[in-house]
């Protein structure tokens, strides 16, 4: 069975996905800074087989055939620095970041020199073969060329193309 790595696991968006994908039945591993505190963000969720994993971010990424990227934007870019080398051949990266900040409890866009968060993952994932999916393609069957748009990428890592 295919392993998902979700990297910032612990935050809004990565439990949600977590606890979904692992009642679909699927195998979990939920990444973070601190394996303890994806221990204990667990130990909180109703889990049904198979067990979630919890591993610190580098041993998720590591271990996984699809990488979810769940953190906020202004820490993509040390992270995807420090896990580059990590990535599977042949794996996915699914961002879902936005890129915001917020100052005060208020929140700001940010401007992104790529152009976008995804064009901006993008750059930073190891290069041989990344591709980029608007969220649209993976609806259409027909859709067989990788396009940029938005937020909502993929990165098909050393497939060669
Ligand atoms: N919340 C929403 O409604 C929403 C909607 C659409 C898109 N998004 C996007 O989804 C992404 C996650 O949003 P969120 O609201 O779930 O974020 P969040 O709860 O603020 O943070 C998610 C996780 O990021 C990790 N993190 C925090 N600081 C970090 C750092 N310096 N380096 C590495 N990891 C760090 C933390 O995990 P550990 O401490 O366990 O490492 C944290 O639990 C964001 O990019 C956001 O723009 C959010």
């Amino acid at each position: 069975m295919s392993s998902i790595a979700i990297l910032g696991g612990t935050g809004q968006q990565g439990r949600a996905l977590a606890q979904r994908f692992q009642h679909a039945g699927l195998q979990v591993i939920v990444g973070s800074r601190d394996p303890d505190r994806a221990r204990a963000a667990v130990s909180a969720w109703t889990v049904v087989a198979p067990a979630v994993e919890v591993a610190d971010n580098a041993a998720a990424v590591a271990r996984a055939d699809v990488t979810f990227l769940a953190v906020p934007f202004t820490f993509v870019e040390p992270l995807l620095d420090e896990l580059r080398p990590r990535f599977r051949a042949g794996s996915l990266v699914v961002d879902l970041i936005v890129p915001v900040t917020f100052v005060g409890g208020k929140m700001a866009m940010v401007e992104v020199a790529e152009g976008s968060a995804a064009e901006h993952v993008r750059a930073r994932l190891p290069a041989s073969g990344s591709r980029s999916l608007a969220a649209r393609a993976p609806a259409s069957p027909s859709a067989t060329q990788p396009r940029m748009a938005g937020r909502a990428a993929a990165g098909g890592l050393g497939r060669g193309e």
